[in-house]
């Protein structure tokens, strides 16, 4: 398998900044908790949040959408979910990855179950290839039209994700 470099460092990183401080702006009277959703996106999200102007809390919650390799199962389960409240505060999920669109779609259904006063999403990459749903990305670092990523969070079956830039897997 060969990598194909798609977005070094610097450029995550300036794209990051960017986010973070419209984010900052977009919050700037409000305390949002930052939700990341694991594990790809603990990169990210520890990056974002430090260039990020505004009182914030951050908790995590995880739902396994794909199995081994790289093709989605389709289905997507919930293993584990928020210890902080969030009834009546802003959220703001963030992710590395917007594929199908399945996982968010599950996790912000959940999310809502709770009465948060709002749920925004943020996500490095929103690529479109094989999305099934029509999830809106508030806060989009990147799209990307086709390809298997990894690199800066992302996986192929646990592997390539310590890695600092983001490539193509080509097979
Ligand atoms: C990846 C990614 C998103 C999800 C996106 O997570 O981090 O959570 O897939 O795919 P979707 O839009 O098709 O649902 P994965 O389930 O592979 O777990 P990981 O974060 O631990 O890599």
């Amino acid at each position: 398998m060969k990598q194909e470099l798609l977005f070094s460092q610097n450029t995550i990183s300036s794209r990051t900044k960017e986010l973070a401080s419209q984010i900052s702006a977009d919050y700037s009277e409000k305390e949002p908790v930052i939700v990341g959703v694991l594990n790809g996106a603990v990169f990210f999200l520890a990056d974002i949040v430090r260039e990020m102007t505004i009182p914030l809390k951050i908790d995590f919650i995880r739902a396994a959408s794909y199995g081994a390799g790289c093709s989605s199962s389709g289905s997507v389960r919930l293993t584990k979910g928020l210890e902080i409240p969030i009834k009546d505060k802003p959220v703001i999920l963030v992710e590395d990855i917007v594929d199908t669109g399945l996982t968010l779609s599950k996790i912000s259904d959940i999310i809502m179950e709770q009465g948060p006063e709002s749920v925004k999403i943020c996500s490095l990459i929103d690529k479109q290839e094989r999305r099934e749903n029509n999830i809106v990305i508030d806060y989009c670092g990147f799209q990307v039209k086709e390809g298997f990523l990894v690199g800066y969070g992302l996986d192929y079956d646990e592997q390539y994700r310590y890695l600092k830039d983001i490539y193509i897997l080509r097979f």
